[in-house]
């Protein structure tokens, strides 16, 4: 699928982005995307504010609207029910 390959070619270098298994980022600082996903609170919403803004941890990423929202859908997938 496309965000899963997108999220593998630009977000798993420090993300664990795959699995539902936690603790598996290759970045230690870089959280689980399981683990983002089950952050109590943690929004859509959320991850797209947070996708659109830079941080000093995490390059500035150039993501096309549609990519983001794809990715930011597979992210949620990963909450456990
Ligand atoms: C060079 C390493 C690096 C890359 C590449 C990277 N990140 Fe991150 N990311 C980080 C680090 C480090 C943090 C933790 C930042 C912090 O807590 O201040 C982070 C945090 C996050 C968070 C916030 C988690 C939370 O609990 O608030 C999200 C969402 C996120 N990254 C998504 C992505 C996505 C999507 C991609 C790919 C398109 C990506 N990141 C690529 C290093 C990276």
């Amino acid at each position: 699928m496309r965000f899963t390959a997108h999220a593998r070619a630009h977000c798993a270098e420090c993300h664990g982005v795959e699995t539902s298994v936690e603790d598996f980022s290759p970045n230690a600082d870089a959280p689980d995307f399981s683990v983002v996903a089950n952050t109590p609170g943690m929004t859509e919403r959320a991850l797209v504010v947070w996708l659109q803004t830079s941080h000093p941890t995490m390059p500035d990423l150039i993501i096309p609207p549609e990519v983001r929202d794809n990715l930011v859908a597979y992210i949620m997938t990963l909450k456990k029910k």
